[in-house]
């Protein structure tokens, strides 16, 4: 199918716009914007009228509706997919991996948008442990997409304060719930991506009311703060400014991430080796 880039673009409200989206949002918008032009000039066929004009939010039930569409399941890890043409064969790493090395080799996909996360929150002069838990919100993602607040908190347990896994794990269940005293707005972009009439499930709002009253509420908040609003386009974020901060609260295992018999290290060999069989 041809795709209007323009009307794409314009669809997510212009290019600054999608500048502000992660790969993964792009990927799951521009899937919605092919199933739409198809079905509308489905309509068109039939009815031999003009499409209608402006596109629009799905609901729950189009995103339902898609789910047969695809070869594959919305939450599957960014290594596990290709976004376009096949996956790529993926550099060797070190016999003892740190931290580092996972985030030059392997997380490809989330790197970026959790850099300039941590970026904004060391600009506005947020605690270290919540720069480090913007740094490691998302990365989790690179294996799996359901429930990567939890994934993510439980992947960095062993090794990080815990304060900084207790906003990675609850930041999931807070984005859905508007706090504008503390400068977050329920984002546009998840009407898209979750349908413009979705409610969080039970279990979201109950854990969103036990993190509210939680004396670390601030810190699961802040994750969400720094996760969508405010990114430059045009920012390239190095590593190389974190690695301090890492140094100073990531408990690197001498073994190496993957090799150290935590309760999480066959989740760190997972990452290294997604092509694995089985
Ligand atoms: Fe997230
Ligand atoms: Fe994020």
């Amino acid at each position: 199918m041809e795709i209007d880039r323009r009307a794409f673009i314009a669809s997510l409200g212009g290019v600054a716009a999608v500048n502000l989206m992660s790969d993964e949002a792009k990927a799951d918008a521009l899937e919605d914007f092919m199933t739409r032009q198809l079905n509308q000039s489905v309509a068109q066929t039939q009815t031999q009228t003009p499409a209608a004009a402006a596109p629009t939010f799905p609901t729950v039930a189009d995103l339902e509706t898609q789910i047969e569409t695809r070869i594959r399941r919305r939450a599957v890890g960014n290594l596990f997919v290709a976004q376009t043409g096949n996956v790529k064969r993926l550099p060797a790493m070190s016999s003892a991996p740190t931290l580092i090395d996972f985030f030059r080799l392997r997380f490809n996909g989330t790197s970026n948008h959790c850099l300039q996360s941590a970026n904004r929150a060391v600009k506005t002069g947020m605690a270290e442990e919540v720069v480090l838990a913007c740094l490691l919100h998302d990365v989790v993602q690179e294996i799996i997409k359901t429930d990567h607040g939890w994934w993510g908190a439980q992947l960095f347990e062993p090794y990080i304060p815990e304060k900084a896994t207790f906003a990675i794990r609850y930041h999931q269940a807070l984005r859905f719930y508007a706090d504008p005293a503390n400068g977050y707005e329920y984002p546009d972009l998840y009407h898209r991506v979750f349908g413009k009439d979705y409610t969080p499930e039970p279990y979201i709002e109950s854990t969103y009311q036990m993190v509210r009253k939680h004396k670390w509420y601030g810190e699961a908040r802040l994750v969400t703060v720094n996760d969508l609003y405010a990114f430059d386009p045009n920012a390239q974020v190095s590593l190389d400014a974190f690695i301090d901060i890492i140094g100073r609260n990531f408990k690197q295992p001498k073994e190496g991430l993957g090799y150290d018999n935590s309760a999480v290290a066959h989740m760190w060999r997972t990452i290294e080796r997604p092509d694995a069989p089985l």
